[in-house]
């Protein structure tokens, strides 16, 4: 397995690797790997020839009041996951901006309201690493979780707007046993906040059984001892949440029932 840090040899092995007919799959992680990254990176082993995992925790992507710093960056983990999983390269640049940076992707429809309104910057700063993660590794496929629905709808609209030549292929919410869909912040709970945060996968799950789920999910979380709601929406035929449990904020998502 490689581990890259430079741009300029990560882009060097991947044309290599297309020079001699493989396909490329790309996954791209803040790092602190779980079976939910796991799961994209076994899908990609599937279907590509070679498989890169980049590890960059992007800073463009937090508000200075954010989790930056605090973020869980367990690298000799990280690196035994990959290894295990049939990784080819890791990709873990040290940074990925040069002094001066002053170009930006944003998408102005899709990254409004929900995640982009409760952390404003948050999807140019996605937009923008993924596009030069993209230009980097280049990729014919990447995958991305459902978890971060807004996410996967931004970087799709950005890849059709901007003519990007990779294929984006979703991947369902891997959750734990307990129905909490996982996440590399989870590590931040205590085991009492987790016990609270179920409050979130399972308003979920019971509120796509009620009539009105957008207003029975907001009652309910409202109404939970230990959560500071954020928002419910339905978007894109999803019914998507986010919460606050101490300082730890939690998004989650499940498909809404399709009118028969
Ligand atoms: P990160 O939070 O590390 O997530 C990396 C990928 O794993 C994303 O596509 C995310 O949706 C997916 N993922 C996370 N938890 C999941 C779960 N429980 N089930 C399935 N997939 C899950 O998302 C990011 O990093 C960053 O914004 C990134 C795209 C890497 C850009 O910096």
């Amino acid at each position: 397995m490689h581990v890259i840090e430079s741009p300029q040899e990560m882009h060097a092995l991947a044309q290599e690797w297309r020079r001699g007919g493989h396909t490329i799959g790309l996954v791209p992680t803040m790092g602190a790997l779980h079976a939910g990254h796991l799961e994209l990176i076994r899908r990609a082993r599937a279907a590509a020839g070679r498989v890169i995992v980049s590890i960059y925790v992007n800073p463009a992507q937090f508000a200075p009041t954010e989790d930056l710093a605090q973020y869980p960056r367990p690298r000799r983990t990280d690196m035994a996951l990959c290894l295990t999983c049939g990784v080819d390269a890791v990709f873990t640049p040290p940074d990925l901006y040069e002094s001066g940076h002053s170009t930006w992707v944003m998408e102005e429809e899709l990254s409004q309201g929900r995640d982009g309104g409760s952390r404003p910057g948050h999807f140019r700063g996605v937009t923008t690493v993924v596009l030069k993660l993209f230009n980097i590794t280049q990729p014919d496929a990447a995958w991305f979780g459902q978890k971060d629905a807004q996410q996967l709808d931004v970087i799709r609209r950005m890849v059709r707007d901007l003519n990007v030549p990779v294929r984006i292929h979703p991947v369902e919410t891997v959750r734990d046993r307990d129905g909490l869909a996982l996440s590399s912040r989870n590590v931040y709970l205590s085991d009492e906040e987790r016990e609270i945060a179920l409050a979130l996968p399972r308003g979920l799950a019971d509120a796509v059984r009620q009539p009105n789920p957008i207003g029975w999910l907001r009652d309910k979380l409202s109404a939970t001892p230990g959560v500071q709601l954020d928002y419910v929406e339905a978007a894109q035929g999803r019914l998507c949440a986010a919460v606050r449990v101490g300082t730890t904020r939690l998004i989650d998502n499940v498909p809404l029932p399709t009118e028969p």
